[in-house]
């Protein structure tokens, strides 16, 4: 009899597992957990729940993200790809039992057998230094008008909740990710790593991309084989000239700039971040990205939530080009500040380089009234206006106007400024502080230091410690006195070195290991106090350059400053790298007379390399003769003119200077009427240049209407087809070196 019975039951358990699995699974379903069914608050059809195997499948325009609930309660990813593919979920990875545990995981954790760089690393008050996170509840809701699922993990013998966010942007092909984890201990748990995200790519040999660079020479585009093993990009103390965090991850034989699949990404975060590159013996790509933990940790207290920033993740089956359009578009269209996400940026002066820090009302006033003859929109004055400001060696921190150089303070100037119809803006470095300065002397311990140690300077300044909230209340105080007591529309936030002696003396044990977590959270709340009060007001991202840039500051600063170096021929290949992931938008560039190479650069060509991004002017205009004058009048209408293509069109990169001498960027209508072409040619003298004595060969333009004709003016006059420029291309016709050219295309309507 109890063989019988025992006979039943496997029938019992075979019929189960067919039901769950298909005929050749192998293992028994009664031991799988029991799901709560999701619950839905909206029914999309980007976020389903599946049956086989049990989990959820979110679709976007382009791409499927697959996961499941393992037997043993994991959560596991299945596939992350190109749409139209036959999904084979291997049975194998479903139907572990907890006894092996599932090792490729959603959320990877330590605990158990480790087979991917983990998410979250925790040390629960009795000491234990693993977690077991199984799937608990989900559902799916809206966000922001845009469907958004969460996974409970819950770890079965403590008292931790991790939930998984995915919020999915269908038409861009975005899913952004985030982690919260809540405490339900009633003693602290100790968070030791805790990722944003975690993405599985099918097996391939993967190349690389990301953007690394250093003062002067931002957004250098670099590429690299994924080996075995894990490569990381990270930052450590906000170093973050050498690295903005963004990756695109292509098959190395199957993609270009314009075919093949592209996964690409990025972090909302300005603090130390880190993404891993981990290829798995087996050939799989893991990518996960969030805050670095390095020298961090964090206590998260019974009952308290710990939130990760946004890890964005997307795919492309246009090659790079479509994973740049898609990033421009989510930058634009879901990250910068509403307020000013459909206005155009304005063409501005910055006087730095033509008065460093010998500011005065005569002076300033004496630029504003060319900036304004030339077109100029927005009057900036940079650092030198405040308190004892006369170097880099004093001032920092004490944010009052100097008033032995602005004895009536800064408003009569402003006034007249506005009176020749330009706005007003103006530098700050609210972070840092001079040992030289009143706020230093006052409070020397509102500083990153520890007691015995160096309190290391650079450009003779330190860290303010915006862990602390009585010195984020003071900036918040002095910048609005300053915005309240001026008509000041427009501001530059700088920050001019990393962070080094990073301790905070003060501060209970633990929260001294959290410093630079609360550093970022509290600059983040402080700008947008600050915004809240002052809602007209935009504002500029600086570090020594572009320094910082990376979603968590765009979705507060409308714009960047992309580099000091205002070289238009390094500039090329600065702003070239820049649009792999920022929107030409945001990418402010001053026409100056730098000439880092010695080679005399037209102020025709230093027009035409600003003119493609945010155009700005920065050089001395009283040294600028009649004629230079008139150019720049010229030109700064006829960048008014193409501005809307520039800064809303869509991007096409022609032709790469990191491969020749020659670059060229194409902007294009979203309806595809109007285009405009920029061509550069630099260095004869480099490997595989093309010689520029004489014009040669053509440049095939992207995203035109092949079946209309366009009219093509400014350096270049005539007509001609879409199919043509398309097809047969656009003649290079520009000649000699560092020389350049604006088409403008415009559709034939009938
Ligand atoms: C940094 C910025 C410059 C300028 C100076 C002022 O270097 O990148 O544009 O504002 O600071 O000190």
């Amino acid at each position: 009899m109890p063989q019988v019975k025992k006979i039943y039951k496997m029938i019992f358990l075979i019929v189960i597992m067919v039901i769950l699995y298909g005929v050749d699974s192998c293992v028994a379903q009664s031991e799988a957990p029991e799901p709560n069914p999701p619950r839905w608050a909206k029914q999309t059809n980007v976020i389903t729940v599946t049956e086989r195997p049990q989990g959820w499948r979110i679709e976007t325009a382009a791409s499927v993200y697959q996961i499941a609930v393992a037997r043993d309660g994991i959560v596991i990813p299945v596939y992350y790809g190109p749409r139209g593919q036959p999904l084979q979920v291997r049975k194998a990875n479903v139907n572990v039992s907890s006894k092996v545990g599932s090792h490729i995981r959603e959320v990877p954790f330590r605990g158990g057998f480790i087979a991917q760089t983990p998410a979250i690393e925790v040390i629960f008050p009795d000491g234990t230094r693993e977690c077991d996170l199984v799937y608990s509840s989900s559902e799916i809701f809206e966000t922001d008008g845009f469907p958004c699922l969460r996974i409970d993990l819950r770890d079965p013998a403590y008292g931790l909740v991790v939930s998984s966010y995915i919020r999915v942007i269908p038409e861009l092909d975005i899913l952004e990710k985030w982690i919260v984890l809540k405490n339900m201990e009633k003693e602290p748990i100790l968070i030791e790593n805790s990722q944003s995200g975690s993405i599985w790519l099918p097996v391939e040999e993967y190349d690389l991309f990301h953007l690394a660079g250093l003062w002067g020479r931002e957004f250098m585009l670099h590429r690299t084989l994924l080996t075995p093993g894990v490569t990381t990009i990270q930052t450590r103390d906000f170093v973050a000239h050498e690295n903005p965090p963004w990756f695109a991850v292509t098959p190395s034989r199957q993609s270009s700039e314009t075919q093949g699949p592209v996964w690409f990404g990025s972090l909302h975060y300005s603090g130390n971040w880190r993404l891993d590159f981990e290829k798995s013996p087996s050939g799989n790509v893991q990518i996960i990205g969030g805050i670095n933990f390095w020298d961090t940790t964090w206590e998260l207290k019974p009952q308290e939530e710990f939130a990760t920033p946004k890890m964005v993740c997307g795919f492309s089956p246009e090659g790079m080009s479509g994973a740049s359009t898609r990033m421009h578009n989510y930058i634009g269209q879901h990250v910068l500040r509403k307020k000013f996400r459909d206005a155009l940026r304005p063409v501005l002066y910055n006087s730095w380089y033509a008065t460093k820090f010998n500011v005065n009302e005569q002076q300033q006033l004496e630029l504003a009234r060319i900036a304004k003859e030339i077109g100029v929109e927005l009057f900036v004055i940079d650092d030198g206006w405040f308190k004892g400001r006369n170097d880099a060696h004093a001032g920092l921190g004490d944010w009052t106007v100097d008033k032995k150089k602005f004895p009536n303070g800064l408003q009569p100037m402003i006034k007249k400024i506005n009176d020749l119809g330009l706005d007003f803006g103006i530098w700050v470095e609210p972070e840092m502080v001079n040992p030289d300065s009143d706020l230093y002397r006052a409070h020397p311990d509102w500083v990153l230091h520890y007691p015995k140690r160096t309190r290391h300077e650079r450009r003779n300044q330190l860290v303010l410690n915006l862990a602390r909230k009585d010195v984020c209340n003071y900036l918040l105080e002095s910048l609005s006195k300053l915005l309240r007591e001026n008509n000041i529309s427009f501001i530059k936030w700088d920050r001019n070195r990393p962070l080094s002696d990073v301790g905070w003396p003060d501060a209970p044990r633990p929260m001294q290991y959290e410093v630079r977590i609360r550093f970022i959270n509290n600059l983040y709340n402080l700008i947008d106090e600050l915004q809240s009060r002052f809602p007209e007001v935009l504002f500029e991202s600086c570090s020594g350059g572009g320094g910082r840039t990376d979603l968590g500051i765009l979705s507060r600063m409308d714009q960047v400053w992309t580099s000091d170096n205002t070289d238009p021929a390094d500039r090329v290949m600065i702003q070239y790298g820049y649009s792999h992931t920022f929107p030409a938008k945001l990418m402010v560039s001053w026409v100056t007379n730098a000439d880092w190479h010695k080679v005399s650069p037209s102020l025709k060509l230093r027009f035409h390399v600003c003119m493609s991004g945010v155009l700005g002017v920065g050089t001395d205009l009283t040294k600028w003769s009649q004629e230079e004058r008139k150019l720049a009048t010229e030109m700064i209408a006829l960048y008014k003119k193409i501005r809307p293509l520039v800064q809303e069109g869509i991007l096409h990169r022609l032709h790469s200077p990191f491969e020749s001498n020659r670059a060229a960027v194409e902007y294009v209508s979203q309806d595809g009427s109007e285009a405009v072409i920029f061509l550069y040619n630099l260095w004869e003298t480099l490997p595989g240049s093309t010689p520029t004595a004489r014009a040669s060969g053509a440049v095939r333009l992207r995203g035109l209407d092949p079946d209309a004709n366009y009219f093509l003016s400014n350096d270049r006059s005539g007509r001609a087809s879409g199919e043509t420029l398309m097809n047969m291309g656009l003649p290079w016709f520009v000649q000699g070196n560092f020389n350049s050219a604006i088409v403008m295309l415009k559709k034939q309507t009938q």
